[in-house]
């Protein structure tokens, strides 16, 4: 049984100005007619698998109710977290969540912010790890690292296992230097984010590299409050939770992991960057959403939301206007954005 576990509780803070604490990313249309979750749902057609969880942060509990019925998805669950505490904790109460039920279904973790173009290939790719994943191993799906990208995790193909590799080293965002090695040496994948293991197998990982946050997460599911449209976790025990990706917590150290090669035209549309990437460009390597006008400007992206943005002489630059800020930066510098986010926060 293949369990999706859809994890929609980012802050999609690189996407800043448009993407917000009250509307992250996975909740926006940024790309076509759905939103980036409900995406993440259709692309699930095909794949023989049960009712998706999706786990976000309780004041996105109505929206995303909303929108997975908006795609006739009344079928589904939603754990509501009283605080973010990143993927590790996050997948350990979706795995908890399934393990309570007496059942021990191969989760498909999905992270709601990707595109991928192939659904196709997409299947094909989860048909894979789920051999791999029903003989216990914690399986990963792998893109040809093409650029020194520093939002990455990357892994080092080991052996080959069939269709996959065994993992011979996964190091979560490494720095440019680094990253710039690994490209050059050919034998590193990107970490898509995406992930398939028994939940079984995640919270033995789990509890024997991070004790502390399987007892965390035990604790805080130990009272789930009683509530008929949402599985909701023990506040005061969630908080204690410490904070880590699944990729620090668990992949980097793991024994058991697989890569399996994922061509399907997958992005993480991270940052402003990604979204100038997959969109279709003018004859000027322009992408212009909204009301926009351009003379001798070349490689932009612009959005304009409530007005119109007119440039001149530009290149290689992104502008966001809202109806509250603007951001203009360098095409090749929008990771940075989270920092603005930071110091947006500092200042309350
Ligand atoms: N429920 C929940 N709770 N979801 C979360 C939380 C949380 O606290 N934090 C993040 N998420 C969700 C995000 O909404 C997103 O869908 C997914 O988990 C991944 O989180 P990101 O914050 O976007 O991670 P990343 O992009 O920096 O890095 C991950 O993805 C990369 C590929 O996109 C890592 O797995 C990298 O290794 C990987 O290369
Ligand atoms: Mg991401």
């Amino acid at each position: 049984m293949i369990l999706p576990v859809i994890m929609a509780g980012g802050t999609g803070s690189r996407l800043w100005p448009l993407s917000r604490d009250l509307m992250p990313k996975q909740f926006l249309k940024l790309d076509g007619q759905q939103t980036m979750l409900q995406a993440t749902v259709a692309r699930l057609a095909g794949i023989d698998a049960v009712a998706p969880l999706v786990i976000c942060n309780e004041e996105h509990r109505f929206i995303a109710a909303e929108q997975l019925r908006q795609i006739s998805q009344l079928d589904h669950n939603i754990i509501l977290e009283p605080v973010g505490r990143n993927t590790a904790p996050a997948i350990a109460l979706a795995a908890m969540t399934a393990i309570k039920k007496g059942t021990d279904p191969l989760l498909l973790v999905l992270a709601a912010d990707h595109v991928i173009t192939n659904t196709a290939a997409f299947r094909a790719a989860v048909e894979q790890a789920a051999l791999f994943a029903t003989e216990d191993n914690l399986v990963t799906f792998g893109i040809v690292a093409s650029a020194p990208e520093t939002g990455y995790g990357y892994i080092k193909r080991g052996n080959a296992r069939g269709v996959g590799f065994a993992v011979a080293q996964f190091v979560e965002k490494p720095n440019q230097t680094i990253a710039s090695q690994y490209i050059q040496s050919g034998e590193y994948y990107w970490n898509s984010g995406m992930f398939m293991f028994k939940a079984s197998v995640y919270l033995t990982e789990l509890k024997q590299h991070r004790p502390d946050i399987f007892a965390a997460c035990e604790r805080a599911m130990a009272e789930v409050d009683p509530d008929l449209d949402f599985i909701r976790v023990n506040k005061d025990a969630f908080l204690a939770c410490p904070d880590d990706s699944i990729d620090y917590a668990v992949m980097e150290k793991t024994a058991s992991a697989i890569v399996v090669p994922l061509d399907a035209g997958w992005n993480d549309v991270g940052a402003w960057s990604s979204l100038w990437d997959i969109s279709a460009k003018d004859a000027h390597g322009n992408v212009h959403q909204g009301d926009v006008l351009s003379s001798n400007s070349h490689n932009n992206y612009i959005f304009a939301e409530t007005s119109l943005v007119a440039t001149v002489g530009l290149e290689n630059t992104v502008v966001i206007q809202t109806k509250d800020a603007v951001l203009v930066a360098a095409r090749d510098k929008v990771q940075d954005v989270k920092a603005i986010v930071q110091q947006l926060k500092a200042a309350g």
